[in-house]
């Protein structure tokens, strides 16, 4: 690819990519507005989990995003549908997201249920789980802060495993119970549940 078109492609990327957290930061001024802290679902998918999981704790304010459209419609539906006030899902991306939540706003649980495990190896740069993920994670954690992962991949199981543990910031939890149970779309499909917990430690 010549030169000039690659500094195009990555300008309009770095526009696009501001804009969406432009749009972010507006709405999220709005739907976080008083909130100090959230339980946050990345990837939500079609809101099976995320819907279920407010239902049953009314206490927390859970936020739900994913990439694609359809499936936040879906989510959103479930939200309608159950008549809940503490879910909102919103179509977005992860790393957007995170540098568009308001600066008073914690993470107090996260959840990411089934990622795309991406499993060939050259793929493998594409899978959410790395070094600055668990870096922007951290940072709008707080002290006690609980990092839930659940795949049915087992090499994604060891490598999500291993950068926890190298991570200072994340503390593997042994052994931990899955806090709450309900079918995600795509457990559905698969055979095999690999649950990870870690705590934000400072
Ligand atoms: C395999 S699906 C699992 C969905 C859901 N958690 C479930 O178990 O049914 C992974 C989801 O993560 C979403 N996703 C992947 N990367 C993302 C990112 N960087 N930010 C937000 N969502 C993302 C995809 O769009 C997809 O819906």
């Amino acid at each position: 690819m010549p030169e000039h078109t690659k500094v195009m492609g990555k300008e309009w990327a770095d526009a696009r990519r501001a804009a969406n957290v432009a749009r972010l930061v507006a709405t999220l001024a709005t739907t976080l507005a008083g909130r100090t802290g959230i339980t946050f679902e990345l990837g939500c998918g079609h809101g099976h989990w995320l819907a279920a999981y407010a239902a049953a704790h009314p206490e927390e304010f859970c936020v739900g995003i994913d990439l694609i459209t359809h499936r936040v419609e879906r989510s959103v539906r479930k939200q309608t549908m159950g008549k809940l006030d503490n879910v909102i899902f919103l179509k977005a991306e992860a790393t957007e997201f995170l540098e568009a939540l308001p600066p008073a706003i914690v993470l107090r649980k996260v959840f990411i249920l089934y990622p795309d495990p991406w499993p060939k190896k050259k793929h493998h740069k594409h899978r959410f789980i790395n070094a600055s993920s668990l870096d922007l994670l951290a940072k709008r954690a707080v002290a006690g802060t609980r990092l839930h992962f659940r795949t049915d991949d087992a090499d994604y199981f060891e490598w999500t495993r291993t950068h926890i543990a190298e991570h200072a910031g994340w503390q593997l939890q042994e052994g931990a119970p899955w806090p709450f149970e309900q079918t995600t779309f795509f457990e559905e499909r698969m055979h095999a549940k690999r649950d990870l917990e870690a705590e934000r430690v400072l």
